[in-house]
């Protein structure tokens, strides 16, 4: 059986990639310093498995060189997908230095451990942050990158480069650069899902905890955009396609060597306010919303074409409806209302 390396695997999006993973035949090691994830989710990953599935957890940081030897001496990884690291866009610009030292730091470990003991094929969580202010819409790959407009995009940004100049110098690598849109929804059991720790960033679990009332109200950051309703338009892709996305880079990965960066959406832009419908026909009631002044650094609209991942993972699409994805992230969020705590 393949054994998978999942980097930051007890997070939002590692741990329903490893649920896929482990529903598509690999085992899966997650390795993760639980700083911003919860011990509870391995519990609940452990009622989730397939039977007969398999999968084990280390308590590390990837900047530790030490412990990532020792995971590297102990496992004979077939791949790497690296989702670890810090990622609220807020806090990177108050913190930088962490950002840029946490985020970087640990790809330079896990790229020097991975050539140390020849593991040649590694999938990198990137963002649509890397493309910056968009110059024309839908984005496709050949899209600019650059002009990110705080630390923790360029840390997305500088973490490509460095594995383009790694793949460069190791031509038996393999790394595709996956660029997530805006991943929002949860498993359907309602087990597992997005609980950021304090308040949230990201609109989703916004929208839900004031739907729960454990925030008075969503504040929508902006009505004056040039966007259909004013209000900022996004391409968000239910977590259970960007998870299989990851199954279907692995794919790709085993008849490939070099670098791909890969945009993983569905192509269709919402906005907030269509977002906040959805999840008022979820819920079943309305949800408090105030309008407010645009956040700083944020974009009117941003989704791109998955024509790429369509092409290079076997037709890979992204499957689930904008209603799945409010009812499956509103399911977590009414059956969790403190998140994993
Ligand atoms: C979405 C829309 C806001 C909060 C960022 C990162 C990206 C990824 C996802 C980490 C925008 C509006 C938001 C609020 C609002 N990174 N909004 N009220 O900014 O597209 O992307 O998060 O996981 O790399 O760049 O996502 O969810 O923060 O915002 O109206 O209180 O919701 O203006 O139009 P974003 P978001």
């Amino acid at each position: 059986m393949k054994k998978i390396l999942v980097t930051g695997g007890a997070g939002f999006i590692g741990s329903h990639v490893v649920l896929e993973l482990l529903h598509s035949g690999y085992e899966a090691i997650i390795v993760d310093n639980f700083y911003n994830s919860c011990p509870e989710i391995i519990t609940r990953l452990n009622s989730l498995k397939p039977h007969g599935s398999h999968f084990s957890v280390v308590e590390a940081d990837i900047c530790d060189q030490v412990a990532m030897d020792t995971l590297f001496k102990e496992h004979n990884f077939h791949a790497v997908i690296h989702c670890a690291g810090y990622k609220a866009v807020a806090e990177s610009v108050a913190k930088p230095l962490e950002y840029y030292k946490n985020n970087l730091l640990g790809t330079i470990v896990l790229c020097e451990v991975m050539k140390k003991y020849d593991v040649t094929r590694l999938i990198f969580s990137s963002s649509a942050t890397v493309y910056g202010a968009p110059h024309y819409l839908p984005i496709d790959e050949t899209h600019p990158t650059g002009g990110c407009t705080n630390p923790y995009g360029w840390t997305k940004w500088m973490n490509e480069q460095i594995l383009r100049d790694v793949a460069h110098a190791n031509t038996e690598w393999s790394v595709i650069l996956l660029r997530y849109f805006n991943p929002i929804g949860a498993h359907k059991s309602g087990k597992i899902g997005d609980a950021p720790q304090g308040i949230p960033n990201n609109i989703a679990p916004i929208i839900t905890q004031a739907a729960i009332g454990k925030l008075p109200y969503i504040a929508v950051t902006g009505n004056d955009y040039d966007t259909p309703d004013g209000t900022g338009v996004r391409d968000y892709i239910h977590i259970l396609d960007l998870a299989s996305g990851h199954v279907a880079a692995l794919t790709y990965l085993d008849t490939h060597t070099g670098v791909e960066a890969v945009n993983l959406g569905t192509g269709h832009g919402t906005s907030v306010l269509e977002l906040i419908h959805g999840f008022e026909k979820a819920v079943g009631h309305t949800i408090p919303q105030k309008f407010s002044e645009r956040r700083p650094g944020d974009i009117a609209s941003c989704y791109c074409t998955p024509a790429k991942a369509h092409r290079l993972f076997g037709g890979w699409s992204a499957v689930h409806t904008a209603e799945e994805m409010c009812a499956d992230a509103w399911r977590w969020q009414s059956q969790n209302p403190e998140g994993y705590k």
